[in-house]
Parts: C-alpha cells; sequence; structure tokens
C-alpha cells in the first residue's frame, strides 16, 4: 500500500487550495477584461482527439486506456483539440471573432522536473476567426497584463516570438521534404534544452542526414529578421511571414509593451498544429521553463470537420509561474481567517452560539464557534484568526446584547444582538 500521491500528482491542502484560487482569480479576472467567455470540456477523450495534429511528443506522454466497452480514450494532455472540436461542431453559429477561455486540469506522463508534472492546470486564451495578426497582440498582451498583474515587471520576463511559416518556408527552402516537417519541429523545440552532442542525436533519430542537419544548423547563425530579409527576402513565403512579424511587432509596439516582446528563432514550439506566429514567456534569467506557448493553429478547426477557422491562443501551466511568483516573493503567506468567532459564556448550552452564528452567516459573514464544550481561553484562542470576537450569554443576552471585540485593536463595543451596528462593525464600516 502507498501512501503517497503518484509521482507528478499533487495533494492541494487549504494553503495549496489558496494559492491556486489566488492565481485562478487572476487568470479569470484577464480574460474578462480582455472580453473573453469561459468554457470547459470532458477530462477524456477519443484517443484519436489527440493523435490527430497534437505532434509525436503529446501521444508519447499520454496516458491513455479502453474503457469497459473497448473504447479508445486518454485523459486530456492539453485542451485545445477539444476547443477545436467544440467550435467546428458549433460553425456558423458562433459569431466571430470568438473569445474563449478555460483552466483545465491537464494530464501528461512527463519526466519529472521542476515545473514539469504529470497532472496540472493550464491556463488557455484563444481567439478564433480573425485571420490578422492583430488576434496574436491581443493573445501576448493580455498574457503580459496577467503577469504584470500579479506585480511583475515587464524586464523580468520575456515573451519570445517566432513564426511557424517563416521556420516551414526555409526548411522547405533546404529542402526539407513537408511530410518531415513535422519532425523538424520536434527536433528543433528540443534544441536549446539540449547539448551539441544530444541534438546530434535528436537529428539522427528523427532521420535527418548530416547535411540536412548543417542546413537546417545555419538558420540560426542568424539574429535578426532584418538579416533574414537580405538573405532570403525573394521567397515569397519568407517575405509573407517576414510582413506579418513586421505587423505584430507594430501592434504590440501599440498595445505599450514592445520592451518585453522579442524575435527568437529558437521558439519554434512541439506542437505539430502551429501555422503561423509562436510564442513562448520566460523569465528574462532563463531560471525556469516556459511559464506560456502558443501560436496561430489555422487548420485544426477544419480538421474536426468544422469550416476552415484561423485561430490563435496559449496556454501557462499553474508550475512555472508559481515558481517564478515565489521566487520573486509575489505570494502572500497564507493565513486562515474568519470575520467572526463567537465566544459563549454559556456552559450545557450552544443555543446562543449557534443562533448568532446562524444570524451573521444569513448576512454573508464567514462565521466560527467552538463545537465543543470549551474555557474560556480555549475559545479565545481560537478567535485569534477571526476579525472580530462575538461574545454571547450570560443576562446580556438575555437583554438582547452581545459584546463585539476588535482582535486587532482591542477595541470592544456592547451592541444590541440584532442591531444594524453590529452588522456595520462586522462590514467594517
Ligand atoms: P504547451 O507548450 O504544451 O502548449 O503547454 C503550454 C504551457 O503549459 C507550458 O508553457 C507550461 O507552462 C505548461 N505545461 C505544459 N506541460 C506541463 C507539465 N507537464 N506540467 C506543468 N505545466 C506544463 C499547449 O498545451 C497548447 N495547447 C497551448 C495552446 C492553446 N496553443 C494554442 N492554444
Amino acid at each position: 500500500m502507498q501512501y503517497n500521491p503518484p509521482k507528478g500528482t499533487r495533494d492541494f491542502y487549504p494553503s495549496d487550495m489558496a494559492l491556486q484560487n489566488m492565481l485562478f482569480t487572476a487568470w479569470r479576472e484577464t480574460a474578462l477584461r480582455f472580453g473573453f467567455e469561459e468554457y470547459e470540456g470532458p477530462m477524456f477523450e477519443h484517443l484519436e482527439v489527440f493523435t490527430r495534429k497534437s505532434g509525436d511528443e503529446i501521444v508519447k506522454q499520454l496516458y491513455n486506456f479502453k474503457d469497459k466497452s473497448d473504447r479508445e480514450l486518454a485523459l486530456r494532455p492539453e485542451i485545445t483539440p477539444t476547443l477545436a472540436r467544440m467550435v467546428a461542431s458549433k460553425g456558423r453559429e458562433l459569431r466571430k471573432p470568438v473569445k474563449w477561455f478555460s483552466i483545465p486540469r491537464l494530464f501528461r506522463y512527463e519526466r519529472m522536473q521542476r515545473g514539469r508534472l504529470r497532472e496540472f492546470f493550464q491556463y488557455n486564451l484563444d481567439i478564433m476567426g480573425e485571420p490578422s495578426v492583430s488576434a496574436e497582440a491581443e493573445i501576448v498582451a493580455a498574457a503580459v497584463s496577467l503577469i504584470e498583474s500579479f506585480g511583475a515587471k515587464k524586464s523580468e520576463f520575456r515573451v519570445r516570438v517566432n513564426s511557424r511559416r517563416l521556420m516551414r518556408a526555409l526548411l522547405l527552402a533546404i529542402p526539407i521534404s513537408e511530410e518531415r516537417l513535422d519532425k523538424a519541429y520536434g527536433v528543433l523545440d528540443r534544441r536549446a534544452k539540449t547539448d551539441a552532442e544530444g541534438l546530434k542525436q535528436l537529428y539522427a533519430d528523427a532521420g535527418f542526414s548530416e547535411s540536412e542537419r548543417d542546413s537546417i544548423e545555419s538558420i540560426f547563425s542568424i539574429k535578426t529578421l532584418a538579416e533574414i530579409g537580405e538573405k532570403w527576402g525573394n521567397n515569397e513565403e519568407v517575405a509573407a511571414s517576414l510582413a506579418d512579424l513586421h505587423k505584430f511587432f507594430s501592434l504590440v509596439n501599440a498595445y505599450g509593451i514592445i520592451e518585453c516582446v522579442i524575435y527568437d528563432p529558437a521558439i519554434v514550439r512541439g506542437l505539430a498544429y502551429y501555422t503561423g506566429i509562436v510564442f513562448e514567456i520566460h523569465d528574462t534569467a532563463g531560471e525556469l521553463r516556459a511559464m506560456a506557448g502558443g501560436g496561430r493553429y489555422d487548420n485544426l478547426i477544419g480538421l474536426f470537420g468544422g469550416e476552415p477557422t484561423p485561430a490563435v491562443g496559449f496556454g501557462m501551466g499553474d508550475a512555472v509561474i508559481t515558481e517564478f511568483l515565489k521566487d520573486r516573493g509575489m505570494i502572500p503567506q497564507y493565513k486562515k481567517e474568519c470575520d467572526a468567532f463567537i465566544v459563549t459564556f454559556e456552559k450545557d448550552n450552544m443555543t446562543p452560539s449557534i443562533q448568532m452564528a446562524t444570524l451573521l452567516r444569513s448576512k454573508g459573514f464567514s462565521v466560527e464557534f467552538s463545537l465543543k464544550q470549551a474555557n474560556f481561553k480555549k475559545q479565545m484562542e481560537a478567535a485569534q484568526n477571526a476579525k472580530f470576537a462575538v461574545f454571547v450569554g450570560g443576562e446580556e443576552w438575555e437583554r438582547g446584547e452581545v459584546k463585539i471585540k476588535n482582535m486587532k485593536s482591542g477595541e470592544e463595543k456592547l451592541v444590541g444582538k440584532l442591531s444594524d451596528e453590529l452588522i456595520q462593525i462586522l462590514s467594517g464600516k
């Protein structure tokens, strides 16, 4: 018998839940500020939903199983295919652009490392039905605004941007055939996390010859968009994707966030469905793994039988952003707190406590009292995590009065037990 949770999963004690609630609240607030609506899907899907177009890496990490009717199913490793399926099945009913967000619980059989878990939550923002890069700019602006809302400065993180369309054009020009592009993206996504020997192995395992490898690597000797324009600008696809990137950067400038958004040819993304601009968000110091990743995926909704619908989005896991905020002291200390603790002078009579608690709870206050006979000292100890102590019982109670004590200032007052004054004091007015 094992008494630990399975590897890569977490128990959420109340202090962990408080942190999670803080994170989810910030996620939701940012989504709503940017005009996104919330959606959800099933926690497991037909296996095929994920094997279709997510790419090798995620397929290797699937928790898949057969149910009792022999259906091939998988716990969701991401929600983007579900979203594409949902949008595809509504089709024209949805007014475009559709701006939706979700906070799904996801499952990936990952190799364990800092910031990577086997069960995690991931914030997703997606815009569907908008072909221009204004959608990318809006999505990136929302991500930046979110991270800033925690108190982080723009200098502390970087949105690193590249274009799949550009990479595709450069790879095809080598030439790497269309069918092998997904393999190339898979290698390139892991490029920055691998040493020279490991990288050679990755290329070889993915079936690339040494000369193909050298040609692909030569793309990375070029660091700026201007240089790419000079070298490959007469390739139509390269020119078109460069124009997209320039437009994107000018919009990002208009949002006032250009200082934390940079072009980075190393960003390719592991997932197979991206077709345009792709990006990842990293801490500037480069100490942590990616906090978020996303991009444009114009073919996925069509692949699920919907009419072709352009789409852009990103996912942000709960683990890395939490590490990032913890490292910077941006997570408040957890403390259990309630509005009022009822302290009773009565012996063997819980009625005043219950009546007072019930009344105050009905007004929306969080209220506790001792569930067993406890002496005054014990009750006062328990009242320490309340904003106010309300003393009930004895003659005062008979007269229709209670004493209320502000636990911080020590100030006390006698008030009517049903009075507006009591409610006002508890409300902090
Ligand atoms: P992804 O790059 O696989 O993209 O994941 C996005 C983010 O989710 C990562 O940057 C990381 O913060 C978090 N994440 C991924 N795997 C793990 C893990 N094992 N443990 C903890 N956190 C993790 C996607 O999933 C795309 N579906 C995102 C997207 C939405 N693209 C368009 N729309």
